[in-house]
């Protein structure tokens, strides 16, 4: 708890251009809860570099990213939406939290394999160690709810497993956290390949919607989306294709699958496709005329950046102190 709320943590890497996936797997499901909880949304550059990075590219990836969570409508005044760079304590819990892992739970995440096997050349210790940060992103603010999408559960299941195991050997130093996955729209698949999950790094571009396309280009994306050739709009996993876009129109208009597929019954598949591109237009163009606001305004952006460091800084200092005492560090002489 902090001010009488719960507290929601979460993060996107600022690696590659934000898809629809990551909008409609969390993004939205955040700006949802935001009135509810205490909330600590990070910017999380420390664990992109566990991927090589052009330190020009990634520095404006990251304000472009920081400006996208305020243009989806979390307000960086009652929120702390900060980078994660600028709390050193990330850092220093993640040490700590890496001598409480066992490297045989860090091999069993599928992420890391699947990132090894892309960047072969590159298999860093960070690469490898990446749940112990995402770990400590979250339990450095005692969060209680961490909204993601499907594809972070197993990290999110290893840092429930760290945060018990600490626990059990000092007591009730860390809040247990909880994933939040949205009804719909918690895996998002490509455009071209049903069966792979949409992602910020596909070589196909007509795989992903990015946040910033303009809405020709999003029409075009949906229109010539891969579906099948039953012909018939029906949520099932025959039709991985069709189901994908019911799960998008779905999440972008907050109608259920169900009325999805009554609303386009016996229709075909082109004026579905329409529909879709139509809705997806819809969320993001409010998005992007609020993101194009906000790049003007470097010193409103400047002086958010510089508030919530210090405020998420000042709540990461102390579980920071808890857990060093409780490990058994030296107090410092003041
Ligand atoms: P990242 O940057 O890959 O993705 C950000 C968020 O978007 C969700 N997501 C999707 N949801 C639905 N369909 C998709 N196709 C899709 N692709 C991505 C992800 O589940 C995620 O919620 N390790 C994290 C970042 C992170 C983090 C954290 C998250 C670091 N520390 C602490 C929560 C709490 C990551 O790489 O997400």
């Amino acid at each position: 708890m902090l001010n009488g709320k719960k507290v929601l943590y979460s993060g996107m890497q600022a690696t590659g251009n934000l898809t629809l996936g990551n909008y409609l797997g969390a993004l939205k499901n955040w700006v949802n809860l935001c009135d509810e909880y205490e909330c600590f949304y990070g910017v999380v550059d420390m664990h992109s570099i566990t991927v090589r990075q052009d330190p020009t590219v990634l520095r404006q990836r990251a304000r472009n990213l920081l400006m996208i969570y305020i243009a989806a409508g979390i307000d960086p005044e009652k929120n702390c939406i900060y980078y994660q760079s600028h709390v050193s304590g990330h850092a220093e819990l993640a040490w700590i939290l890496n001598c409480f892992t066992y490297m045989g739970e860090l091999n069993r995440m599928t992420q890391f394999k699947d990132k090894a096997a892309k960047h072969a050349d590159n298999i860093n210790a960070g690469l490898f160690t990446y749940p112990v940060l995402m770990a400590a992103d979250i339990l450095l603010y005692q969060a209680d709810v961490v909204p993601v999408g499907i594809d972070q559960m197993q990290h999110l299941e290893l840092t429930r497993d760290v945060a018990q195991r600490f626990n059990g050997v000092y007591g009730d130093v860390f809040t247990v956290p909880e994933a939040y996955i949205g009804k719909v729209g918690a895996k998002i698949m490509s455009l071209q390949d049903p069966s792979k999950k949409m992602s910020k790094s596909d070589e196909n571009p007509n795989a992903s919607i990015y946040l910033m396309d303009d809405p020709d280009t999003i029409m075009r994306k949906c229109r010539r989306a891969v579906t099948d050739s039953e012909g018939q709009i029906q949520y099932r996993e025959e039709q991985p294709g069709i189901r994908n876009l019911i799960d998008i129109y779905s999440a972008c208009t907050g109608k259920t699958p169900q009325e999805v597929v009554g609303e386009f019954d016996g229709q075909g598949y082109g004026d579905f496709k329409t529909a879709v591109g139509e809705a997806v237009i819809g969320v993001l163009r409010p998005l992007q005329e609020r993101y194009a606001e906000l790049a003007k305004d470097k010193g409103y952006i400047d002086g958010i950046i510089k508030a919530n460091a210090e405020k998420a800084g000042y709540a990461a200092a102390k579980t920071l102190r808890k857990v060093q005492r409780k490990v058994g560090f030296p107090d410092r002489i003041r």
